[in-house]
């Protein structure tokens, strides 16, 4: 059993509103935060304060209101940079989520990095916005596209992936933890590997920094995306870490507005970094709440969230093989609490659909893993994704659900 007490999983509950809320007249059970987590009230309040009391436009105003949020903006940078343990606040650009970042790096790094006949490694494993950005690159400069496989347990072919790098590499991109299977990538490992032959490592954490403790300097890796809204902060913000030398060797991305040092008509400089890699007016409100979710995360601490994870998936996975018919896809011996299964001669999506009506949220389909359904020879699964707030009461529900779609589908 879970050591943490009932009452204190509770009152962690309370402070996600809509956890109360109904599905179909049922208590909605939420198993859906891979996709995107809820959001504690704290999260929501930091919002509406900035846009009842705080809103102004930052970096560009003299007045009070205009420097109170600039001065808020930069906190929150700061926030993010202790958080991840970057070298500095000048390495976090703000991004509208992990695939804004994903896309900013594989457009200005390979703008100046990549050339005709170079590489890239990616995975199997990787989400579409960690494939297609790389893939476009690789066209547009005459590259080639390489893929790390995955064993039968869901987990990176190491030894293949030592033979896919060479001196062509330019870059390696690979998800921190799989949202899909689940599978904790050994990101340190990689990075060593790569080093050894100078080749850069960028890490897709949308997964990544809301089931454990990060830290990039420890990592060792290059870049480091995310997303707020998977990590209980609000949807429309996220952003980017990167090694201040890589980061001042490459070209903005997007052009105008506060990336600007000095315009004129022949010609245009740029500001320093971070600022080089935001253009336009930022996203401040959210930033915000980004700040919020950060001091909520901390303030449950990392030894309760992982705790709670790890408790749910030993229980979720240990009641679902008990049932006769299903399989787990993604057992890697390092895992986050995302479970995709099938069941037996059931199509996930009608399985989806009678669970979602007995108000459980599940996710049904490839999960923007194309590439590895194809590999894996499925073209989708039921994923179950829990997070902190979640029970094994819920999951209990879960299992009944499980039992009465077998039911009706005997
Ligand atoms: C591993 C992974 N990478 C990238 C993304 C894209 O994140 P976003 O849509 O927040 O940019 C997701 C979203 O599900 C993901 O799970």
């Amino acid at each position: 059993m879970s050591e943490i007490p009932e009452s204190k999983i509770q009152s962690v509950r309370n402070d996600f509103p809509i956890l109360s809320r109904t599905i179909y007249g049922k208590p909605l059970v939420y198993f859906d935060n891979a996709a995107t987590t809820q959001k504690p009230r704290a999260v929501i309040d930091a919002i509406s304060n900035y846009y009842l009391n705080d809103n102004a436009n930052v970096h560009r105003g003299v007045h009070y209101l205009s420097q109170q949020a600039t001065g808020a903006f930069e906190d929150v940078r700061k926030k993010v940079a202790a958080f991840i343990n970057a070298g500095s606040p000048s390495e976090i650009v703000f991004t509208r989520g992990a695939t804004e970042a994903i896309n900013l790096v594989a457009w200005s790094y390979c703008e100046s990095f990549l050339n005709v006949g170079d590489e890239i490694i990616i995975s199997v494993l990787e989400h579409h916005s960690n494939i297609v950005p790389w893939q476009v690159a690789c066209e547009r400069k005459g590259a080639h596209l390489k893929v790390i496989p995955v064993t039968l347990d869901g987990e990176l072919d190491m030894e293949v992936f030592g033979q896919l790098l060479n001196d062509r590499t330019k870059m390696v991109a690979v998800s921190h933890i799989s949202n899909t299977l689940g599978t904790i990538n050994p990101i340190a490992g990689i990075v060593a590997m790569a080093h050894s032959k100078n080749v850069p490592v960028f890490v897709d954490g949308a997964q990544g920094l809301s089931h454990g403790p990060v830290d990039v300097q420890e990592l060792d890796c290059d870049f480091y995306a995310f997303s707020a809204h998977k990590m209980y902060g609000p949807m429309g913000i996220g952003g980017l870490y990167g090694k201040a030398s890589w980061l001042e060797l490459m070209q903005p991305y997007q052009l105008g507005g506060e990336m600007i040092e000095k315009v004129t008509f022949a010609n245009t400089s740029y500001n320093e970094i971070p600022y080089k890699f935001e253009a336009g007016t930022p996203n401040v409100a959210d930033v915000m709440g980004l700040g919020a979710a950060i001091d909520y995360l901390q303030g449950l601490g990392w030894n309760f969230i992982t705790s709670r994870e790890n408790d749910l998936l030993k229980y979720a996975t240990t009641r679902l093989l008990e049932v006769e018919g299903i399989t787990i896809i993604g057992t890697a011996s390092k895992k986050a609490a995302i479970i995709s299964f099938l069941i037996d001669g059931i199509h996930f999506f009608d399985a989806g659909t009678i669970i979602d009506h007995l108000g459980i949220a599940v996710r049904t389909g490839s999960h923007c893993t194309q590439p590895l359904m194809d590999i894996l020879g499925i073209n989708g699964t039921l994923r179950a994704s829990m997070a902190f707030y979640n029970t094994r009461q819920e999951v209990d529900k879960l299992i009944d659900a499980i039992h009465r779609v077998k039911t009706l589908f005997a």
